[in-house]
């Protein structure tokens, strides 16, 4: 009842400010009024002047700290930011588009496909397909070689002249490459894409960077170039395409145009060219501490797997990146002091486990389980890196259990199965003779802080005791701690 009144009682100071004329608003004539009108202009004037102050004195501040905004946004490269642009031709589109289905997704990888060709349905997951633009105009001379090799190179011009708004890096794949985009992502942001980069890797094969160049970024790997280099190159491609029509491959092309405008490669080891044949096991369980990027020449290794084809093995690698992608193919190992055992896992991929006491170092070279890439009598097996012998007598390996599945816990852990491949009837020593699965615990491996700048290998520990099963924990090393047997 109090509360209704007082509401109908009409508001003083609301009724009074109708009638008020502008001499009561501003009543000058009052002497004390006047002397604090005078100050508050002279408050204002000072206000003014110290905005000018700082505004004048700020330009070269603001333009400074606007640098550094800018400098911190290098930073957040995503996968936004690349565009990817695979290199396939109508005959082999068909059959190599599953590996590319593999990698690519609609919503978040931009990517463009170039072909000799069309005639092909549109396919919303997979990258959109353009026909490469005529380049009969220029000369190809490599005796033997294929013509191609000029429209492939030219894809860089021609993905560059699309105009795609915010790239910051434009990649280059053929359709037999496998991407490991978000690893991708990971290496590329420690590059500012407004400078000159040419990014990728050479052959494994040595002979073969002999032949082309120890500093060309092998096509197929991948490579991949920042947006200010692509623009000039792009420019300027034509001219080198008419000067180095005696070369064989398009990567010949762009390596031989970048280094006439002085620029070299950027070695990352994540990029895969895979100039070997056959099984590529030795090479996969030996993968050097940086992000696994790409994998190609699919066609002519080996499934990864047992029992499994290629589409399908490799759809299970990139399964298990999807949960830990830093950690792909990352090599830990560690030791059972009390047994003399010696496991060597790699993640989402593969472990051994040796009876016996093996040195760390040893067991980083690579097993050559695969075969050259150039056949015939002759061939010299040099590679890029240190080989040891894959015993041809299976009772003289180690055992080998293969990924069979992975998952999350949830949070930032995640879960791998390995399961025994059984080969031969061996003798094995009697702690790891009934082992038939081992199960590796670990923390998503972060890429983006210390890692990537100086990279530590992690080490494990093996759950004591096993029988059947094993249970690995990968974790980072003590500060002093070595990876080696406690003896
Ligand atoms: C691989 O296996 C999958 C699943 O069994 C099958 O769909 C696919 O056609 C196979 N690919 C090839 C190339 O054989
Ligand atoms: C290991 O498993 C086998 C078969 O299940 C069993 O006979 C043996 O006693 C177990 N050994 C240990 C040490 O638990």
């Amino acid at each position: 009842m109090n509360q209704t009144r007082r509401k109908r009682r009409p508001d003083p100071s609301l009724s009074r400010l109708d009638s008020l004329s502008p001499e009561m608003l501003f009543p000058a004539k009052s002497p004390a009024l006047t002397s604090s009108r005078i100050r508050n202009i002279f408050l204002l004037l000072v206000f003014c002047f110290i905005i000018y102050i700082i505004f004048s004195y700020g330009t070269f501040r603001r333009e400074k700290i606007s640098s550094i905004a800018r400098s911190l946004t290098v930073f957040s490269t995503r996968r936004r930011h690349l565009l990817f642009s695979i290199a396939a031709s109508h005959d082999s589109w068909l059959r190599r588009s599953s590996y590319v289905r593999l990698w690519y997704t609609p919503e978040s990888t931009r990517a463009v496909v170039f072909l000799d060709r069309g005639g092909f349905e549109s396919d919303l997951t997979l990258p959109p397909v353009v026909v490469s633009k005529d380049v009969s105009r220029f000369p190809y001379n490599f005796p033997g070689g294929l013509r191609s090799a000029i429209r492939v190179a030219r894809v860089v011009k021609e993905t560059v002249d699309q105009g795609d708004k915010d790239v910051r890096w434009f990649v280059f794949g053929d359709d037999d490459t496998v991407f490991f985009v978000d690893n991708l992502v990971t290496v590329l942001s420690k590059y500012d894409h407004r400078k000159w980069y040419y990014v990728g890797s050479n052959s494994e094969f040595y002979d073969q960077n002999v032949r082309y160049s120890f500093d060309m970024a092998f096509g197929g790997g991948g490579f991949a170039i920042s947006v200010s280099l692509a623009k000039v190159l792009a420019k300027v491609l034509d001219s080198c395409l008419m000067r180095y029509s005696h070369m064989y491959g398009s990567d010949s092309r762009i390596f031989s145009c970048l280094a006439e405008l002085g620029v070299t490669l950027t070695h990352e080891p994540g990029f895969h060219q895979i100039d070997v044949r056959g099984n590529i096991f030795g090479l996969l369980c030996a993968h050097p501490l940086s992000p696994l990027v790409s994998l190609h020449h699919l066609d002519a290794v080996d499934p990864f797997f047992p029992k499994m084809n290629r589409t399908e093995s490799v759809a299970r690698l990139i399964g298990a990146s999807s949960l830990d992608s830093g950690r792909i193919l990352q090599q830990s190992v560690c030791y059972d002091s009390l047994n003399t055992v010696t496991v060597s896992v790699v993640w989402g991929y593969a472990i051994q486990v040796y009876e016996g006491n093996k040195l760390l170092p040893d067991l980083l070279t690579l097993q050559k389980t695969f075969s050259t890439w150039r056949r015939g009598s002759g061939v010299q097996s040099n590679y890029m890196f240190s080989t040891r012998d894959y015993p041809r007598d299976p009772c003289g390996r180690s055992l080998v259990f293969f990924l069979d599945s992975v998952g999350s816990d949830g949070s930032e852990g995640t879960w791998s199965n390995y399961i025994l491949h059984r080969v031969g009837n061996c003798h094995r020593a009697e702690a790891v003779k009934r082992l038939e699965r081992i199960k590796v615990l670990s923390h998503k491996l972060d890429h983006d802080t210390q890692q990537m700048v100086s990279p530590r290998r992690q080490c494990c520990d093996i759950s004591s005791p096993y029988n059947k099963s094993m249970v690995i924990n990968i974790r980072q090393c003590m500060p002093d701690e070595l990876i080696a047997m406690n003896t």
